[in-house]
């Protein structure tokens, strides 16, 4: 994948992102977030960062449309749109099933390591995300918040993801 593809996906996702969230919230704090975790755990666990990038690029614009079935949603525009501008073809199989099974009720030890790391990117950038926590701060108490910190800990399934978390709650806990 060259940089103007790159761009292309950008440009396509960025779209959907900002019909669901004109204030750029969820392009810039949420899709960052997956996407800079998606690329270090891409290249602890050797596996393909470029399809990696697009599909954390690409796995939440169905939210545009719909929240519920957003990850179906997600994976048809994403296929349409590909297919229509030949990128990453020989690998659009596995990119679009990282896409449909980003969330971690699709996890699973047999999944390709690709789908893994979505997953795990996911669920790692709430944990960076200084808006969602100051939300839940406000709205829970202090018991409440740890024990939502580790519900959402329990969807980090890798050991290179769970060391970042890790980490990642200690310096909640002290701020
Ligand atoms: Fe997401």
């Amino acid at each position: 994948m060259n940089i103007d593809q790159l761009r292309k996906v950008e440009y396509f996702a960025k779209n959907y992102y900002d019909k669901l969230n004109p204030n750029e919230r969820i392009w810039k704090d949420h899709i960052r977030l997956v996407r800079k975790f998606a690329q270090e755990l891409a290249i602890i666990e050797n596996a393909d960062k470029d399809l990696i990038d697009v599909a954390a690029i690409l796995h939440d614009i169905g939210k545009a449309v719909s929240h519920a079935e957003h990850s179906k949603i997600s994976c048809s525009l994403a296929k349409e749109f590909l297919l229509n501008n030949k990128i990453l073809e020989n690998r659009l199989d596995l990119l679009l099933e990282c896409i449909l099974k980003h969330s971690s009720r699709y996890s699973d030890d047999e999944n390709r390591v690709e789908v893994k790391i979505l997953q795990n990117a996911d669920a790692l950038a709430v944990f960076f995300d200084e808006r969602w926590q100051e939300k839940s701060k406000q709205e829970l108490s202090k018991d409440k918040y740890q024990e939502l910190l580790q519900k959402t800990k329990c969807k980090v399934t890798l050991d290179s993801a769970k060391k970042i978390v890790d980490k990642q709650i200690k310096t909640l806990k002290n701020s």
